[in-house]
């Protein structure tokens, strides 16, 4: 192989060792982090209906919490698509608080509060 030839040659070598480096360093790169699933929309739901608390949390929402939200603060309408991310303020007025359910309305038993807990915790 004369120099010339090899000359035209180094890019390509160049760029086989820098793919050669990326495939031997598992985390090498932005677009690769270890930390992250890729779980489908499917998954998810099926995440939802499989958690025990879920369904019984939403439940204890809509009794409990619309009943008077509905009539009194309408634009915080607990539902099965908004309830997690809803989790934390409702975690914080009902527990640390203790502002939720409001005197007025009908108070939450022992158990509900027990459910809603396990709720919050499971995600
Ligand atoms: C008797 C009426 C009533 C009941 C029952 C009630 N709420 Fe409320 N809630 C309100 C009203 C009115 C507001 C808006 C004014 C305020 O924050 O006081 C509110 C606001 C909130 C907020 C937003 C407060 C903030 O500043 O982030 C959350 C979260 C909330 N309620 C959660 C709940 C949950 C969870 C329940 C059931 C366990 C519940 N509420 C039951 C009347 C009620």
């Amino acid at each position: 192989m004369t120099y010339r030839k090899l000359h035209k040659r180094i890019p390509f070598l160049v760029l086989s060792v820098i793919v050669l480096i990326t495939l031997l360093i598992p985390n090498y790169g932005i677009a690769t982090n270890s930390n992250v699933v890729l779980v489908s929309v499917d998954e998810i739901s099926q995440i939802i209906t499989e958690n025990p608390y879920q369904k019984k949390a939403l439940t204890i929402l809509q009794n409990k919490c619309n009943a008077c939200h509905r009539k009194r603060n309408p634009f915080l309408i607990f539902k099965e698509r908004n309830m997690n991310r809803r989790a934390p303020r409702i975690y914080k007025q009902v527990f640390e608080l203790k502002r939720m359910p409001k005197k007025d309305g009908v108070p939450l038993t022992a158990d509900e509060y027990q459910i809603l807990k396990s709720w919050i915790e499971s995600i």
